[in-house]
């Protein structure tokens, strides 16, 4: 059995760790392991080292290490391939040219570690008879048939540490401190940060917000005698009345969701009067060593994956529904995206917690 592996999408804290599992998994199975370099594109370039033989010294001490060892891109999809032509960027579908090589090389299966949109991805690919296993991979958590992505654990602490300092800084000079979370369209990392970090308000794109409230909550506590106050805003948040804020639109690929810290911050400065400073959090989410329950999460995932190869599973992804690993068609799980729900216990500890979300 010869197993290809890519790492599709952005990068997400804990990849190298599926990498590890995957690789020992099937070299213990005695199988081959080819690494494919950022995402498709190592088999769609043919460039030789476009493909990485993974062996126990190339997984040796990485599960701690963030990033990928295979590289990342989330302008590749193979069925829109951005291609120049003289001025104009074309989206073409190259998919027949990776299926060709997948062949070439000797490939049995391929396993995609993504999000929703590597898996959506990945899917097209079983379509079209190349057999895959997914792994689901985001910071977002917001897949379908698993309670956890890996990468989720460790944005939330970054965010969560990143708030407790925020705190301090904001009670010092009795500011308003607004800090932007990624998250996309789903608002996990705002809530579970924000519940965490002790937020006064968490905005999150499953719940519009109206920007009075959030402004009376911050002088309700200033009448109160709390001075300062914290207003977690996820990427993805939008008003009552308006719409998400796009930082940019780019040719094959969802656009990039940034600003809404920056208008919310405004607002409150506006309506209260009171000195208010915006931090976006960003990339610094996404980077560094992934937490312990991701590695943990991480090498479950990928050993759970060469058993679903074993098992000829194919078009399944692993999804954490505790205490088991189990087999999801990736059709179910990029089906819908997973959004908080607005009844979830999360939702109702936060209010419990007399926290704004803004309604
Ligand atoms: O999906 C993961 C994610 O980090 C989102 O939270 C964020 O909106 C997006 O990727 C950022 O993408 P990029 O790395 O292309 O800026």
């Amino acid at each position: 059995m010869h197993l290809l592996i890519n790492t599709g999408g952005g990068d997400a804290p804990g990849l190298n760790a599926v990498i590890r599992a995957v690789t020992l998994g099937a070299l213990n199975r005695g199988w081959r392991v080819t690494g494919i370099r950022y995402g498709y594109e190592g088999l769609r370039s043919g460039d030789p080292d476009g493909l990485i033989p993974l062996d126990r010294d190339r997984v040796r001490g990485i599960a701690h290490l963030g990033g990928t060892i295979l590289g990342a891109i989330n302008k590749g999809n193979p069925f829109e391939y951005p291609v120049r032509r003289g001025e104009e960027v074309v989206l073409t579908d190259v998919s027949e040219e990776v299926l060709a090589r997948f062949r070439a090389v000797g490939g049995d299966a391929l396993i995609a570690v993504g999000g929703d949109g590597s898996l959506r991805i990945a899917q097209r690919f079983c379509d079209l008879g190349l057999p895959v296993v997914g792994v689901p991979k985001t910071i977002d958590n917001d897949l379908d048939g698993t309670l956890f992505t890996f990468g989720f654990d460790t944005a939330v602490s970054v965010a969560t540490e990143a708030i407790g300092r925020l705190h301090t800084t904001a009670e010092s000079h009795r500011r308003v401190m607004v800090v932007e979370v990624m998250g996309r369209d789903a608002g996990w990392i705002a809530l579970h940060a924000g519940i965490a970090g002790g937020a006064d308000v968490i905005l999150i794109p499953e719940i519009p917000f109206d920007i009075g409230t959030v402004a009376g909550k911050i002088q309700a506590r200033e009448a109160q005698g709390r001075g300062f106050s914290i207003v977690v805003v996820a990427e993805g948040a939008m008003p009552h009345d308006g719409d998400r804020a796009i930082r940019a639109h780019e040719a094959g690929r969802d656009v990039q969701l940034g600003g809404m810290g920056a208008q919310v911050a405004e607002q409150i400065q506006a309506l209260t009067g009171k000195e208010t400073r915006t931090t976006v959090l960003g990339h610094i989410q996404r980077g560094g060593t992934p937490s312990a329950f991701d590695r943990v999460l991480a090498l479950r995932f990928g050993a759970a994956a060469v058993h679903l190869v074993a098992q000829g599973l194919f078009g399944h992804m692993v999804g954490y529904q505790p205490p088991d690993m189990v087999p999801v068609p990736i059709r179910d799980a990029v089906a819908r995206l997973r959004r908080v729900p607005l009844e979830s216990g999360t939702v109702r500890t936060a209010r419990t917690l007399g926290i704004c979300l803004g309604d």
